[in-house]
């Protein structure tokens, strides 16, 4: 049985400032997508990788992906996506071949996560638990605001939240059934796998698969690649 990666890169990258989608977006002169896609194909683990394009733009990522030369040993499928995150994924998942048991769901917009992270991803659900995500301590105290008055309502305990990233790693049967049930908006799987009450694995995470959100988040992605390539 194989462990497939779905990267959903159908986001329009609003907050990174006007021009082109995220995902197309180039690092060190490669596109954030491809870093991404990368990124999974190093992982010994994965052998199937479902990329999800912008509605529009399936031809044009998989143009994309073929210019860029991505090992032949994996499968490598380009799907278009959908309006949210949430749909984009379940459009991936759906052309997922049978023989797929273990499900990574990663961002495209997380291109420089390092293989172990991913590996060990694979290795917890390989391992037993049903849906595993990579997180690490919060730097910032977190606070609840009512969003009417700007009013602080809350200050949860610092010590037990993590900021989560993904890879995320799933059983497939688990995360088919969250997207077949939950309909409620979230900002990620392992949230709608929470809300089946199937318990969610936190492993140790990695600062340089943090994601390419807003402008800065670019200054610091090209100088972890810099010093990559250095
Ligand atoms: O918006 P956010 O930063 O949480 O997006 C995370 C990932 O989800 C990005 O890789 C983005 O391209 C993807 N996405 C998608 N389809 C959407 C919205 C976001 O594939 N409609």
């Amino acid at each position: 049985l194989r462990t497939a990666a779905v990267i959903p890169a159908a986001g329009r990258g609003v907050r990174l400032g006007p021009g082109a989608p995220k995902a197309l977006r180039t690092l060190g002169g490669v596109p954030i997508l491809v870093h991404a896609v990368r990124a999974m194909a190093r992982a010994r683990a994965v052998q199937v990788i479902v990329v999800v394009a912008p509605p529009e733009g399936a031809a044009e990522v998989r143009a994309l992906l073929d210019a860029h030369g991505l090992p032949e040993s994996t499968d490598i499928r380009v799907v278009p996506g959908g309006e949210s995150r949430q749909e984009s994924v379940r459009l991936g998942l759906a052309v997922l071949p049978d023989d797929v048991d273990v499900v990574l769901v990663h961002d495209a917009a997380r291109p420089l996560v390092p293989v172990e992270t991913v590996e060990s991803v694979v290795e917890a659900v390989r391992g037993g638990a049903p849906a595993v995500v990579p997180g690490l301590p919060a730097a910032d105290t977190v606070k609840s605001v009512d969003p009417g008055t700007g009013i602080v309502t809350g200050t949860p305990d610092r010590s037990l939240l993590r900021a989560v990233q993904t890879p995320q790693g799933f059983d497939r049967t688990t995360l088919a059934k969250a997207h077949a049930t939950v309909t409620r908006d979230v900002t990620d799987d392992a949230s709608m796998v929470e809300q089946l009450g199937v318990p969610v694995l936190v492993v140790p995470g990695h600062e340089e698969a943090f994601k390419v959100t807003r402008p800065l988040d670019l200054v610091l992605a090209e100088a972890v690649l810099a010093r990559r390539r250095a």
